[in-house]
Formats: structure tokens, sequence, C-alpha cells
């Protein structure tokens, strides 16, 4: 078999594998698996792309002076980084990580880029440098505001950085830098001095900077998504200049899946995709929401327990705190105490409780929830107002009225959980604490809903003993 056929069915296999792999993490039961299959595929095209630019290939000859060594130390250090960040991370740091690696795609692509523009006697048609450009331009923006979102989300920018005239600005750099590339493309032929190259990418990165830093709160999960679709179209493009189809074709895969994600994750909020990176909408604002009447009732966890004991049909809202609390296990040993004593119990999942997309999903998993007792917003809503008890653990914005009525609010015509229609609700929180986006929750305040004060997890413990010693011990 001859080494091109070899690379070329490594291609198709790599391929194959990220479309199958992608499809299997359509259901939390194959989804790990689908993770893994992905992996393989990765593994296999870097080993071909491997192949193709070092010396196996006779395509590749014409590309590139290539220097094994370096490309050895770099595929080492990206791989035990990745491997031991990936290892380490804690599952509520999964966001800032899909941003950095999300950053990194971006920059790749770019980098794809610069070397094909900076290349001395290249032989560039028209169209692949336009697409060259375009793949350079876009997959910048990704890094750039890849590492903004990375930073905020990791809390090493607070809040937002607005200024006076800030769209003007930003329309400025951005047609500044389309400007740019039609002059490398068409003036120069591909052929532009280092230094216009230089600029072109500089002006890109700023703009990414530029678009990231005025967005906040929390629409900082539809922002990640969407330059993960925009790394993933960088990629393709770059990958069509390399003559490369696993690359095309993952750069594809990721550019549609990331931009379904963000179109689902915009409409969960009830949000257009250009409202999100337009409005200029952040977290906060006190001052925008009117006086909420009433009183924050607290009740002990063994209380709460006991009704919900005795209660026929108990709804779960869970939201970030549980993940903080790590209380997973915990509450569903409690939800196995009442489903014993033969109450209906439920968990709601709304789309973007937490800090990522599924992720309640994930941890519910991890403690062996089955699939069959977990309902999404949409199924279970309704069902609500039948309902004796809903508890809240950890959620707030969530399940915030004002998302249906305040409209000053900033989480106004976000779909939420309709907690507030149970006979009773609990609310289990550590104190006063805001959610993500900042704003107080009216729900605390009204007559059916009391609070139950402590870390998730402690509180699961008590409202454990609660049942058990009301239940004689079994
Ligand atoms: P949040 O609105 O963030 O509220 C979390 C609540 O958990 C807080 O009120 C906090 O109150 C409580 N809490 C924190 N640690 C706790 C602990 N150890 N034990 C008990 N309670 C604890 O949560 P949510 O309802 O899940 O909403 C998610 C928010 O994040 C939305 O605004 C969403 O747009 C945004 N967001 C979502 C994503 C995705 S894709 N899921 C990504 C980024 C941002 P105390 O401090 O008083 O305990």
């Amino acid at each position: 078999m001859s080494p091109q056929l070899l690379i070329d069915i490594s291609a198709l296999l790599a391929s194959f594998l990220f479309i199958y792999g992608l499809k299997r993490m359509s259901s939390p039961v194959t989804a790990r698996s689908g993770i893994v299959v992905a992996g393989w595929g990765m593994a296999i095209a870097t080993l071909a792309a491997f192949l193709y630019y070092f010396g196996v290939s006779e395509a590749a000859k014409p590309h590139l002076t290539v220097n094994t060594a370096l490309a050895v130390i770099a595929l080492t250090v990206g791989v035990s980084w990745a491997w031991w960040s990936g290892k380490k991370v804690a599952m509520t740091s999964m966001p800032q990580m899909v941003a950095l690696y999300n950053g990194m795609g971006g920059g790749a692509a770019a980098a794809i880029g610069a070397v094909e523009l900076l290349k001395t006697g290249g032989h560039h048609g028209p169209l692949p440098l336009v697409v060259t450009i375009i793949g350079s331009l876009i997959g910048a923006i990704s890094l750039a505001g890849s590492l903004i979102a990375w930073a905020k989300l990791d809390g090493r920018i607070n809040g937002t950085w607005r200024i006076k005239g800030q769209q003007l600005l930003n329309g400025t750099v951005f047609l500044a830098t389309l400007a740019l590339g039609l002059v490398i493309v068409f003036g120069y032929h591909g052929h532009a001095p280092a230094a216009l190259t230089g600029l072109f990418f500089a002006l890109a990165l700023v703009f990414g900077v530029l678009m990231t830093m005025p967005i906040g709160g929390a629409d900082m999960p539809v922002v990640i998504s969407l330059y993960n679709a925009f790394t993933g179209l960088a990629v393709g493009f770059e990958g069509y200049v390399l003559q490369n189809p696993a690359l095309m074709i993952a750069g594809m895969v990721v550019g549609s899946a990331g931009t379904l994600l963000t179109l689902l994750m915009a409409k969960a909020m009830n949000r257009s995709v250009a409202n999100v990176i337009f409005s200029n909408f952040g977290p906060s604002s006190d001052e925008v929401q009117g006086e909420i009447k009433g009183s924050q009732k607290p009740a002990e966890a063994g209380d709460a327990a006991i009704n919900m004991r005795y209660a026929s049909k108990v709804i779960i809202a869970p939201g970030y705190g549980l993940a903080v609390a790590q209380a997973q296990h915990k509450l569903f040993e409690f939800v196995k105490l009442l489903t014993d004593a033969g109450v209906e119990v439920k968990f709601a999942i709304h789309p973007v409780a937490g800090r990522m997309p599924g992720h309640m999903n994930v941890l519910l998993a991890e403690a062996g929830v089955p699939y069959d007792m977990i309902y999404d917003m949409e199924d279970v809503n309704g069902e609500f107002k039948e309902a004796d008890v809903a508890i809240v653990i950890g959620a707030n914005d969530t399940v915030n009225p004002a998302a249906r009525t305040n409209k000053s609010s900033p989480i106004y015509g976000m779909p939420i959980l309709n907690v507030d229609q149970a006979k009773q609700v609990y609310v289990v929180k550590r104190g006063q604490g805001k959610g993500y986006s900042g704003v107080e929750n009216e729900l605390f305040f009204a007559d059916n809903c009391n609070l139950v004060y402590g870390d998730a997890q402690k509180v699961m413990v008590a409202m454990i003993q609660a049942v058990k010693s009301l239940d004689g011990g079994h």
C-alpha cells in the first residue's frame, strides 16, 4: 500500500470516528463512549498529519521544510498538558477549560493561515488566498475572544468593559481588518510584506478582545459556543488550504455542532444571538429591580424533609450550588428514601442550569440517578402545579419569576422552571448569595416559599437523617 493511500484511508477513518462519536454524544447513555470514539479519531488524524508532513508523503514535499524534533516536542507538550489538565479540572471549571481549548483551536487555524501567508515563493490562486484570509480572521478572533471568555469565567477579569461608542469602535476595527485582508489578497496576491500581514493578525486579535469585553453575565455560555462554531469554521477553511480532508471534515462538524448549540442556548434564554453580542447586557443591576415585597422565611432541613416524606409528588430543581456542594450523591440517597416511601419524585432540568450545557445531567448521572427520573424543562414545567413540594437546590436564576414579568430585569424573557406554582417550595442555599446574573429573586419572598439555609451537602445529610429517624432507621 502506498504511503499516500495509507494517509487517505486514515483521514477517512478519522472523519468517520468524529461523526460517529458525535452521534453517540446525543444520549447520556452512550455519551461517554462517544468521547472515547472521537478521541481515537483525533489520535488517528494527528498521526496521519504527522506522517503527511514528515517525509512519508510525496504530496507534502513542496509544502514545507520540516523540523521533526520541534514537532515531536510540540506534540509531547500538548499531549501531556491536555492529559494533566483534563485529569485535574473540577467539574465547575469545565466551561473555562472548554473556552481555553477552543481558543487553542482558533489559534492553531490562524497560525496555519499565517504560515501560508508569510511563505515566500508559494503559488496561491485567489480562491485559496481568500479562504486562507477568512480562516485566519475567524481563527484569530476566536483565539482572542475565547481567552477573554476564559479570563472572565475564571474570575480573572471581573464585570464588563464598556466605553462610549463601543459599537462604532468595534465596527471600525472590523472593517479595517477586512480591508487589510482584501489588500493582502488582491493588492499583493499573497506576497504582502510581513509587517502588513502582522498588522492584519494584530487587528483581528484586537477585534476579538473588543467584541468579548462588553459581554458578560449569563451570556458567556452562548459566546463560548459561538467561538466554538468560529473555530470549527476556521479549521475547516485552513483544512481546505492544506488540502487535508480530515481537518476539513472535523472543522465542519465542529462548526455546525457549535452553530446549533449556540442557537439552542440563545433560544433557551429567549434571546437572539445578535442581541447577545451587541446588546451590552451584563450581570448586576440592582438599580433596575423594583422593591420586592414580603420576607424570607427560614425552615429547618428536618421539617422540610418530613414534609416531603408525606407528599405524593415532589419535583427537584437542581442548579449550580448542587455542583459547588458536590451534593449529588447525598441528594440521590435522599430521593431513594422518598421513592421507597411511595413518593413520586422527578428532577426538572433547566437548559442553562449550572455553568455548562448538560451540567446537571452529568452530575446526576455521576450519582447514578436513573435517566427516566430526569425531565427537560419543557416536559415537566406543566406538572409543578400538581406537585406538593418543589425543592430548589442551589438554583437561583433558573427559577426566578422576574424572568416572566419584570421587563427591566437582565434575565427577562428567559424561560424558567415553574417551581413557584407548587403548593410548597423549599430553597436550599447557604445565605443571601445571588445567582449568576446578580439579581435578587422574588421567589424567595413568596408566601409558599421557605428557605433551608446551609451548604447543600450538609442539608441533604440532615434531610436523610430526619427521614431515617422517622422511618425507624430503615
Ligand atoms: P445560579 O443562578 O448561579 O445560582 C446558584 C445558587 O446556588 C446561588 O444563589 C447560591 O446561593 C447557591 N449556592 C452556591 N453554592 C452553594 C452550596 N455549596 N450549597 C447550597 N447552595 C449554594 O444557578 P442556576 O439557577 O443553576 O443558574 C445558572 C446561571 O448560570 C444562569 O444565569 C445561566 O445563564 C448561567 N450560566 C449557565 C451556563 C450553562 S450553559 N449552564 C454557563 C454559564 C453561566 P448562596 O450563595 O446563598 O448559597
